[in-house]
């Protein structure tokens, strides 16, 4: 009797903890280091409260195989719904094939999940158009021709850093051709300055050569090592693809450090706070807006559509290399001094507290 109603409060416990933790939709997140995904992680805390859904948020430190183990993690307590954003597009296939063999929705969140047909769903911003802004703003600022263009990509292990810089090289090639901008730092990229649309072998090559690695300190030294390398005549004033805020910030101190360059016209994405402050202070000149507001709705909207059994609304697709998976991409706003105030403060996207000198 005794050992029976032992046995009975031990499952009662377990019964009850399983239930205390059960999550209906789990969210990995590749990495707390960047203000980026910080951004995503409170904006999904504040949504969830009103959205009535269990849910958890963990993150993978830069590490596909800490990922893997979120992902088990989140399986055993019985989530419906994977969002995942991954470290690694092409590593990450892994993770939806045991979520989809469980029998759970899996959504990419942000970066694709590539080389798998266990994809459900694409919450995606469009990524085409934040290069493509990079392009139009460095075109807008160039007069004349020559003028010196540095190339700066994401990592290549994430597939959104060939969408970045295919949409960039749509507005750029055209204007690398009729002689605005001359490419300093990329041979790979002057080798193909001719071709208005690359292969994804192709960008691979420069991608290769130009990498950030979506690192500060990788961007730094490539900044460093290309300043080192160039001459006088390729210094003085300078167009810089940079292709996140957080390595846009190191490439733009790395090249102010330089005497021998004057102006410096650069971009960046993810309108991190230190990025709005330089674009305040004109030592960045650009961001573009991912409201991570809108894309933790449209990420919550799915994973509900899901629960309840409906397809969720589709505009386009993205090939992953094995599937077609629907998307319905969101808009993304460009920010520079003339519109910043409007597009972070006014907008209610951040208060104006947190930045000095503002107008
Ligand atoms: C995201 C960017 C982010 C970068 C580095 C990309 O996939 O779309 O917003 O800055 O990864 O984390």
């Amino acid at each position: 009797m005794k050992k029976a109603l032992l046995l009975l409060s031990m499952l009662t416990v377990l019964a009850v903890g399983t239930f205390a933790q059960s999550v209906q939709v789990g969210i990995v997140l590749p990495t707390k280091d960047e203000e980026r995904w910080i951004q995503d992680q409170t904006r999904f805390q504040d949504a969830l409260k009103t959205a009535g859904i269990s849910a958890q948020v963990l993150f993978s430190e830069k590490d596909s195989a800490k990922e893997k183990a979120n992902v088990e993690t989140l399986l055993t307590k019985g989530m419906k719904v994977l969002v995942l954003c991954p470290v690694d597009s092409a590593s990450a296939a892994a993770s939806a094939d045991a979520a989809a063999k469980a029998g759970v929705k899996v959504v990419a969140y942000d970066r694709l999940i590539t080389g798998t047909m266990n994809v459900d769903f694409y919450v995606t911003f469009d990524s085409f158009s934040v290069g493509a802004a990079w392009g139009s703003y460095l075109a807008s600022q160039a007069k004349g021709t020559g003028n010196n263009l540095y190339l700066y990509a994401g990592a290549a292990s994430d597939n959104n850093a060939f969408i970045f810089f295919e949409g960039a090289w749509s507005v750029l090639q055209p204007k690398i051709a009729d002689k605005t901008f001359k490419i300093v730092n990329s041979d790979a990229a002057v080798k193909l300055q001719g071709k208005a649309e690359l292969t994804r072998e192709e960008m691979a090559s420069i991608i290769g050569q130009v990498t950030t690695n979506w690192n500060p300190n990788d961007a730094k030294s490539k900044a460093e090592s290309n300043l080192t390398k160039a001459t006088a005549a390729q210094k003085g004033t300078v167009f810089i693809l940079s292709p996140n805020d957080q390595t846009a910030r190191a490439i733009v101190d790395a090249f102010a450090k330089d005497k021998a360059v004057k102006k410096a016209y650069s971009t960046g994405q993810d309108a991190d706070k230190v990025s709005i402050q330089y674009i305040i202070d004109g030592k960045q000149s650009m961001t573009v807006l991912k409201d991570t507001r809108v894309l933790v709705a449209d990420a919550i909207k799915t994973a509900i559509s899901f629960a309840k059994g409906e397809t969720p609304e589709q505009t386009k697709t993205y090939n992953n290399g094995a599937m077609d998976v629907p998307a319905k991409p969101s808009e993304v706003v460009s920010v520079t001094q003339a519109n910043v105030k409007a597009a972070i403060v006014d907008s209610g996207y951040y208060p104006a507290n947190l930045f000095k000198n503002l107008k």
